[in-house]
């Protein structure tokens, strides 16, 4: 398979066509963004982790029967990827309180949400990227009612999925973004699963390792993706 046309090129990846129509190459790039772009960096190698983070996450989904874009890594920050007709919401999953929802809600970081919370947002970089409810993604047709219940029954399925997957790997899932899209007439999910789009606590010492680190400047933040993709291979062998 060739790298083709240039299609796009995002804050973490560029996209290119492939020979075959429907099919897309992704390139990610080390490039790393904080504060809606404000501010600007790169994570040496962070390309590498995600490629190889993401590859292993959606195979590990696809084989409990969630949908994924994947099709197969052919380089070491190259996948492929089926083309979908992406939905113009994120939906993020909380297992434990941080980031905006501590900024918002006033709750305290580290409560633990037993039953996990859905949350949608508007994929909007000019507003922001806000928080919507449904009837506001229903409203301005992000997606049909029957779309918006499955994104969100895939979303809480994927959370127990990966919860588990990384606790193996001695990580807890704080919280993370997924986005999904269309293929033909099936939701599928698509982009990244990394440490870029999940917060990634050490189980016993709680350390931040993720993209905090480059969002808060606590340093070592190209040693916690290492190390985030070192516990995953050694767990999951
Ligand atoms: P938040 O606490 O900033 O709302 O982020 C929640 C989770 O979603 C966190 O793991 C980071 C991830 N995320 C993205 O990957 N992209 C985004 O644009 C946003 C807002 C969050």
């Amino acid at each position: 398979m060739q790298k083709g046309e240039f299609v796009y090129e995002g804050k973490a990846k560029r996209i290119y066509r492939t020979e075959t129509p429907g099919v897309f190459w992704m390139e990610f790039k080390d490039d790393a963004t904080a504060q809606n772009g404000l501010k600007r960096g790169t994570i040496g190698d962070k390309g590498v982790v995600n490629t190889e983070v993401t590859r292993r996450v959606l195979q590990h989904l696809a084989k409990s029967g969630v949908p994924t874009h994947l099709r197969e890594q052919v380089g070491e920050r190259d996948l492929l990827v089926d083309g979908l007709e992406m939905l113009k919401l994120e939906v993020v999953m909380r297992n434990v309180a941080a980031g905006s929802l501590v900024k918002r809600l006033g709750i305290e970081e580290g409560r633990t949400f037993p039953q996990g919370i859905v949350e949608l947002y508007l994929k909007d970089d000019d507003l922001g990227d806000p928080l919507i409810n449904d009837d506001h993604a229903l409203a301005m047709n992000l997606a049909t009612a029957a779309e918006l219940e499955h994104v969100k029954d895939l979303g809480r399925k994927i959370n127990i999925l990966l919860k588990e997957y990384f606790l193996a790997a001695d990580l807890i899932l704080v919280d993370f973004k997924l986005e999904f899209g269309r293929r033909g007439g099936e939701i599928v999910l698509g982009d990244e699963v990394t440490p870029d789009t999940c917060r990634l606590w050490d189980r016993e010492t709680r350390k931040k390792l993720d993209k905090d680190r480059f969002r808060q400047d606590l340093g070592g933040v190209e040693e916690a993706y290492q190390e985030v993709l070192r516990r995953l291979v050694a767990a999951h062998a």
